[in-house]
């Protein structure tokens, strides 16, 4: 994670951020915005390149990295897929999805008109390939490609290679074992030799075992430093911030801790259903969707110890000890629910590709606490869901109570909160709830709401969150990704939830589509004597 210290603080420095948004103005060699620098040049192999995570994600991020003049002139992507086209297919194929994109308002990819310098600039760099993963033939080609021993004149010469696995969960296995026999994750010794990367997308496994197994099976063909492993969380601007609005600022840090933070609720609501993803979502189940992956990486976000530094090791060592701190969830901190038709919609069963009499989860809560100093006793409350009352991810930082009622002889009944709210998706920003005295004669107490978001002071492009993994994982930077060791203790915090002792497993309860989830999940903080942050359409506009 390259740190600039050069960031816009009030409205009117705003336009110098637009310096990064500026397209470059040729195919080639445009100096790198300030303060950054264009990432080494280097193959990208992306093996799924027909897929939608190639479509919707890496190309809109690796044309936005071009924008940016992040890119450096002789890279090189080739495209593997099954299923014989042309070069020029793809590319066609490609940007027509990226205008699509572009001008449709709810992706996230919202780029408006696309800059053609640009787009050439990474359209002259594509190559297709087709090939079966599986196939042994593919990767002896790949080796005489990627030394330039073929003859072909197109042929790529860098030796520094990332390899992107933007395919199912099946393929991670074959992939990385016939990279590594047919020698491509091979590299030098030394700060300056040439590198081989891999990029893998989630699921990382589907439980402890099955996590410790890949893990095994990559390491036995390439080294630990070598491993990207994404979530695509850690991407977002918004999520990065969370560190910056906790050691940037003197405020916050002090009160960061069990004797000031009542409670932490972290909340991944999304509207929409399964999207067709009705085969992948069986299997899997909002539980592991979502909780040890994107939410767990939040929570560690937000209660990790402050790292000496930004490097990778230094920010990633302080994340796992947080992990390693994980109490390990009992089946009755957790919630699991399946929509019901209701106002937005039909049931879950009616989805393609789902069983009628499916059990499967598609919202999960979960009551998580860190057994740590730090944290002793304070309550890490996790929701997430398909199909609820509205989109919102964020983390809303709940402090106690003041500790004496001075107020007790006006007409106040109860004082709110104050909550810290930390806003990730799909507004962007920072929310502060306190108390005021209310105007006129009277002592009332009223809350009110200061915020922050980032559109009033940060001329902000789309950016899908792919931009800096991309870029990081070219650097060579691994901040952002996760090591082995903070994977498998995210799945051990979880394993009785997913494999509970009893045999029983965590019973699903019914919600209607469009609502806030089932009321079990109520239940579970009404134990603790605290609700969740309501979640209906009209809370989120009025912010
Ligand atoms: C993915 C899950 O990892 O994250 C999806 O597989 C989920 O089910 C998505 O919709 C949410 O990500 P975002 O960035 O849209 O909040």
């Amino acid at each position: 994670m390259p740190t600039n210290p050069a960031t816009p603080a009030t409205p009117d420095s705003a336009a110098s951020a637009k310096v990064s948004s500026q397209p470059h103005d040729a195919p080639t060699a445009s100096p790198a915005p300030a303060g950054r620098h264009r990432a080494p040049p280097c193959t990208l192999v992306i093996f799924g390149a027909g897929g939608d995570l190639t479509r919707r994600l890496l190309m809109p991020a690796l044309y936005n990295l071009a924008v940016d003049a992040l890119l450096d002139d002789g890279m090189q992507i080739i495209g593997i897929n099954h299923g014989e086209r042309e070069t020029q297919q793809w590319r066609d194929d490609l940007h027509s999805a990226l205008e699509q994109f572009a001008a449709d308002k709810a992706s996230t990819f919202h780029a408006g008109k696309l800059d053609d310098q640009a787009w050439n600039w990474v359209a002259q760099r594509l190559r297709y390939e087709a090939g079966e993963f599986e196939d042994d033939a593919l990767y002896q080609r790949l080796a005489k490609e990627l030394s330039g021993s073929d003859g072909n004149t197109n042929a790529n010469t860098n030796r520094n290679v990332v390899f992107y696995l933007a395919v199912g969960a099946r393929f991670f296995k074959p992939i990385i074992e016939r990279l590594g026999k047919a020698g491509l994750l091979k590299q030098g010794d030394g700060d300056n030799a040439a590198f081989r990367r891999i990029v893998i997308e989630k699921p990382f496994g589907t439980d402890l075992a099955s996590a410790r197994d890949l893990n095994r099976h990559l390491l036995d063909f390439a080294q630990e430093s070598q491993i990207y492993r994404i979530d695509h969380f850690l991407g977002k601007d918004t999520v990065q911030s969370i560190l910056a609005v906790r050691f940037a600022n003197a405020l916050f840090e002090p009160i960061w801790r069990r004797e000031y933070i009542d409670s932490v609720q972290i909340t991944a609501a999304e509207v929409i259903g399964v999207e067709g993803r009705g085969s992948f979502y069986e299997q899997t189940g909002a539980f592991r969707d979502m909780v040890p992956n994107h939410l767990f990486q939040l929570l560690g976000m937000i209660a990790m110890e402050p790292p000496n530094s930004f490097d990778a090791e230094a920010v990633r060592d302080k994340k796992a000890e947080i992990f390693d701190a994980l109490k390990p969830l009992a089946p009755d901190d957790v919630v699991f629910g399946q929509y019901e038709s209701g106002p937005a919609g039909g049931a879950y069963r009616d989805e393609p590709n789902v069983a009628k009499d499916s059990r499967t989860e598609t919202y999960a809560a979960a009551r998580v606490h860190i057994d740590n100093w730090r944290w002793a006793g304070v309550p890490f409350y996790l929701r997430t869901g398909k199909r609820l009352a509205s989109r919102r991810t964020e983390i809303a930082v709940q402090l106690k109570s003041v500790p004496f009622r001075l107020f007790r002889d006006t007409p106040v009944d109860a004082l709110t909160p104050n909550v810290l709210t930390l806003r990730i998706d799909p507004s962007h920003g920072t929310s502060f709830d306190f108390n005021v005295k209310t105007p006129g004669p009277v002592m009332e107490i009223g809350a009110v709401r200061s915020s922050f978001d980032y559109d009033d002071f940060f001329a902000q492009h789309a950016n899908v969150g792919y931009e800096t993994l991309l870029y990081d994982c070219m650097l060579g930077d691994a901040t952002l990704f996760q090591r082995a060791d903070s994977i498998e203790a995210t799945w051990a915090a979880v394993d009785d939830v997913l494999h509970p002792k009893d045999g029983d497993a965590v019973p699903v309860h019914d919600y209607a589509s469009g609502s806030a989830g089932p009321q079990e999940a109520d239940a579970l903080l009404a134990q603790d004597g605290r609700a969740w942050r309501t979640l209906t359409p009209a809370e989120s506009k009025k912010r």
